[in-house]
């Protein structure tokens, strides 16, 4: 499948939205992509794994302005979360691109004026149903509800009508050309269920994509016409070519170009395997090998996202764990196509059975025995007896089996066959019971013999988690007395044989520790509602209260922001002057109700814009169960007045 012989390896995961903070599920598709990275390492590819920041769009723009910072100081925060959790979840990425970068603007522009002077992209009107939380108009196919609203089938929220004039990107034309790749190209959506679903969508019919928005100010201008900005997926799905080079690097961007596989989750097939080959074309770039989009991570049943409020964060199991076992678990338990429902009682039993059972005890009672015996250097052995000849033997069967798996990314089935291995090698010395042995001074070559079978299937082993548990994998491989690291033995080397008589064996310490379930769930339990002040509260000085310029103001208008439930527009007299804010507190009180009262507001808050009108200050309020409880001054306390 590599496209040339240099054997270069592209591997990317989706662009991650920065209005979100990092979870589970989006955990879920990096490791998947550092597993098969790592693996194609081993096998002596020239890798790159590529990931990154969608930092563009009105659901970043919102997520900003609701914490009255700039889209880019919020990207920037949110960054720092990824990046830390990339890090303690050891992903080798080469590159993190952020859509933000010049050279990633720079390049889009560049293809939309290409596409746009080829004639791929002309202007005209868009009107439609637009789902705000996921940027993008609805399909027409999705029905109107009874109140006549359209409501997003991903998100399930209510979207709004938008029309406004665009540009639009002409996929109609290559509706054929990509019927044909597709069945010129059977895998190039994996798994094959997917491929229908894709082909079949294709068939239907396809319109004209609008591609650009003026109702978003947030994200890359159109070269020469700047009222207008680029739909936030045609700028994210770009990242795939700028991040290696496209417009600024064409040697590297010639050198991996097309890309191996996106590995994506099957929310954003659509966007991965329609639109994105079909820009491809006309860009007159090759199209990528693979688009594979993996199952979705559940929680009580349902798609683990932000908006449905069931996230699961990975800080909670990384706190008690590694993140070898979150990597393990993830990759184990379904296979990548298929959807799975994360329990935190699912994964302890999963970890303490696979990883503290059956790898972690054949690992500390093999080389605990080694030193007990043999000093830690295993120095006579007897023949082979047919015993120790069919455990060296499986694991040329198991290599071959498990490359295979590896190789058509079915982990899951790979992990299966080396935990076969793991309990081949733990029969083999139940069967041998070389303590028993021990005490025999007769029989120290037979014994020699069997911890040194042991100790060769535990080097490969841990060659073959590698991918998965890279951490425990050197761990392993350190104790054994491997002089070199594991990336520089490639996987077409790896042999039974490789494990030497006389090889040093180290001290070794428990790989994974068994914890119980309650003792970890205990661990997970919210902190107790009333902590002491002392211990929890985080405190400003008094000299940091007083920068805070707190006054009486007094709405002297309020009117709704069009197209929002929850925000109205305010016109404030502060007593120094007027200022126009924007509160989310719709959904509580009418913009007749506000008319005439006196609140606190906080003026020297700097500004943002939300929803395109610029709020100059915040009015305070308190929250319960998230809805706003505005305090109200009497009549009398004029406007302008300190709040102290
Ligand atoms: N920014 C776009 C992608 C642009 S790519 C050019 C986006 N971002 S996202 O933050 O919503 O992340 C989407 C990806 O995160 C999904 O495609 C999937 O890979 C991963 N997941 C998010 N929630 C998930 C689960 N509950 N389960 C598994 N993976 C999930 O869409």
């Amino acid at each position: 499948m590599e496209k040339n012989s240099k054997k270069t390896f592209y591997i990317t995961t989706p662009i991650y939205y920065v209005n979100d903070i990092p979870h589970i599920g989006h955990a879920y598709t990096t490791i998947i992509a550092d597993a098969i990275g790592r693996f194609k390492k081993l096998q002596g590819n020239d890798v790159f794994f590529l990931t990154g920041t969608d930092e563009h769009g009105q659901k970043v723009e919102k997520a900003a302005a609701e914490r009255g910072l700039t889209p880019k100081e919020w990207a920037d925060q949110v960054v720092g979360r990824f990046k830390d959790l990339w890090k303690a979840l050891n992903i080798s990425y080469d590159y993190f691109i952020r859509t933000t970068e010049p050279f990633h603007e720079k390049g889009v522009q560049k293809i939309f004026q290409k596409l746009k002077d080829k004639g791929d992209i002309y202007k005209g009107v868009y009107k439609g149903w637009y789902c705000v939380t996921n940027e993008h108009f609805l399909s027409e196919d999705v029905p109107l509800e009874k109140d006549g609203y359209k409501i997003c089938p991903e998100c399930g929220t209510r979207a709004e009508i938008l029309s406004e004039e665009c540009y639009f990107f002409k996929l109609s034309a290559y509706q054929d050309r990509l019927l044909d790749y597709y069945a010129r190209n059977p895998t190039f959506v994996r798994p094959p269920s997917r491929m229908n679903e894709v082909v079949s969508f294709a068939r239907q019919g396809l319109k004209d994509l609008s591609i650009t928005r003026t109702t978003v100010k947030w994200g890359v201008p159109v070269p020469d016409d700047p009222d207008h900005t680029i739909y936030v997926w045609f700028d994210a799905l770009h990242n795939y070519v700028t991040a290696i080079g496209y417009d600024w690097n064409m040697d590297r961007f010639e050198r991996y170009w097309p890309a191996t596989i996106h590995l994506i989750g099957k929310d954003i097939l659509r966007f991965h395997a329609i639109f994105w080959p079909a820009f491809l074309m006309a860009a007159e770039f090759p199209l990528p090998h693979i688009v594979f989009g993996h199952g979705w991570w559940l929680k009580d049943k349902t798609k683990m996202s932000k908006s449905k409020g069931n996230v699961l964060d990975p800080h909670v199991i990384l706190k008690t764990f590694r993140s070898d076992p979150l990597r393990y678990f993830l990759l184990r338990e379904i296979p990548i196509g298929l959807d799975g429902n994360f329990s935190h009682e699912g994964f302890i039993h999963r970890v303490n059975s696979d990883l503290a059972n059956d790898l972690g005890n054949l690992v500390q009672r093999t080389l605990t025995m080694i030193q007990n015996y043999f000093n830690g250097k295993i120095d006579e052995i007897d023949e082979e007896n047919e015993g120790d000849k069919k455990l060296r033997l499986e694991f040329d069967a198991v290599k071959e089996k498990v490359l295979k798996l590896y190789e058509n990314y079915a982990i899951n089935r790979a992990l299966e066959e080396v935990w076969a291995y793991i309990n081949s090698v733990n029969k083999y010395l139940a069967d041998n019971e070389p303590w028993k042995l021990a005490k025999d001074t007769t029989q120290r070559k037979r014994l020699g013999r069997i911890l040194f079978q042991a100790a060769a299937a535990i080097r490969t082993i841990s060659y073959f988690i590698f991918p998965i548990m890279p951490e425990s994998s050197a761990k392993i491989w350190d104790y054994l007395g491997e002089e070199k690291l594991i990336q520089e033995e490639l996987f077409s080397e790896l042999k039974f044989e490789n494990f030497k008589l006389e090889q040093k064996i180290k001290q070794s310490r428990p790989l994974f520790p068994r914890i119980a379930l309650q003792d970890f769930l205990k661990e997970e339990a919210p902190p107790p509602a009333q902590p002491k002040m002392e211990e929890k509260m985080e405190y400003i000085t008094f000299d940091e209260f007083k920068r805070m310029d707190l006054r009486v103001g007094e709405i002297l208008n309020a009117e709704k922001v069009e197209g929002t439930d929850k925000l109205v527009k305010l016109e404030v007299d502060i007593g120094t002057e007027k200022r126009t804010m924007v509160a989310g507190v719709a959904d509580v009180y009418s913009p007749d109700e506000l008319a005439g009262k006196k609140v606190i507001v906080i003026v020297n808050l700097k500004p943002a814009v939300i929803r395109g009108v610029e709020s100059q200050g915040m009015l305070l309020a308190a929250e319960v169960e998230g809805k706003a409880t505005i305090p109200f001054f009497p009549e009398d306390v004029p406007a302008g007045a300190k709040v102290v």
